[in-house]
């Protein structure tokens, strides 16, 4: 079985639904043809400041939205990145492979540091992709499913990985993005120029999983859609529709084809409240499980356990190949 890895922060709290349709839910169908890593990021998560507190129960509600979302420990390997050491390790080593100015060139840090200002931005942000690299190398991933905005991070991946393979041996699968075309970017629903984020988008322009899916309704209800009446796909001209369109067709199965034709002669009132009620009717049972996950910190702990022993089997084969390769002396 060809390998997959893929990681999320667990700062947010709540997933939202650009996560979930970009990424989460790719995880889910791929631990069925695929053997399967995902973890959730905590070291990641510390390139900005974090209150030891929620930071602790962030991770556990991330690994109980992912469960709640589909994730079978018993198809995937689900674990915590700080429970497996060599990802710091590898990290290291990576830092020492990649260019100051490669590393200056990528544009979520350049995007992220600008908001936060110089003195405000950790050399743990300024690393991050690099890390990241050493997450996906470490499984020897021949792909990894996430969403638009990480492409650059799995192209330095590639790049570093060819860079160790030429340097020292063969050592390192070269890993390929895995991007689903039609939800590799879901948009702001105030906004849909915009990718739907935590910290760009307004309050009601995003999704969160975990909210009051009354609220959530009501955001969909007032959709920026544009002064047209027809709808149709069309991302360049009708931006607001055509995001509205995808997140239906994927929460239900229905190709845009179908919906453009059911749609037909409708307003873009109906199409708002009907998305509104299938997200309803999708969130509620989601929400409700990753209530009994959390309810449950033993099982929930247990299993983060079993994944990060899974893990750290295959993690440490790799480090160790490399140590070797870059010229280490073994600890006997
Ligand atoms: P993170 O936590 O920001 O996001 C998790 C996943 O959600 C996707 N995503 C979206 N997809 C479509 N539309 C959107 N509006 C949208 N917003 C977010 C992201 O592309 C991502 O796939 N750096 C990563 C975490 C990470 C990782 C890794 C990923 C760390 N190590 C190794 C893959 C492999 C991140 O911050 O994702």
């Amino acid at each position: 079985r060809p390998r997959v890895l893929s990681g999320i922060q667990p700062t947010a709290g709540s997933f939202h639904l650009g996560n979930y349709l970009g990424a989460v839910r790719q995880w889910v169908a791929l631990q069925e043809t695929h053997d399967a890593f995902y973890m959730v990021v905590d070291l990641h998560a510390i390139t900005v400041p974090q209150d030891p507190k929620e930071l602790r129960a962030n991770t556990r509600l991330a690994a109980a939205q992912l469960l709640a979302a589909g994730l079978d420990p018993e198809r995937c390997t689900l674990f915590v990145q700080s429970h497996v050491p060599e990802h710091a390790q590898l990290g290291w080593v990576m830092n020492c492979l990649t260019g100051f100015g490669e590393a200056s060139r990528m544009t979520q840090f350049k995007d992220k540091s600008a908001k936060q200002g110089a003195e405000r931005t950790t050399v743990g942000l300024f690393t991050y992709p690099i890390l990241q690299v050493a997450d996906i190398l470490l499984y020897q991933a021949d792909a990894v499913p996430v969403g638009e905005d990480q492409r650059q991070h799995i192209e330095l991946t590639r790049d570093l990985a060819e860079r160790f393979n030429t340097r020292y041996a063969p050592t390192f699968t070269v890993p390929e993005p895995y991007i689903v075309k039609e939800t590799a970017r879901i948009y702001d629903l105030q906004d849909p120029t915009v990718k739907m984020s935590k910290s760009a988008s307004s309050p009601k322009g995003l999704v969160n999983l975990l909210d009051d899916p009354k609220a959530s309704a009501k955001k969909f209800k007032s959709a920026v859609t544009d002064t047209d009446t027809v709808i149709r796909y069309d991302a360049e001209n009708k931006p607001g529709v055509s995001n509205l369109l995808t997140i239906y067709s994927t929460l239900t199965a229905t190709s845009v084809a179908e919906l453009e034709e059911r749609y037909a002669g409708k307003g873009y009132g109906a199409l708002k409240t009907d998305l509104a009620e299938v997200f309803v009717d999708w969130v509620t049972p989601f929400r409700a499980r990753t209530e009994e996950y959390l309810d449950d910190p033993e099982t929930l702990d247990s299993v983060l356990a079993k994944g990060a022993e899974k893990a750290r089997t295959v993690a440490a084969e790799t480090l160790a190949t490399v140590y070797d390769r870059i010229g280490f002396v073994p600890a006997k």
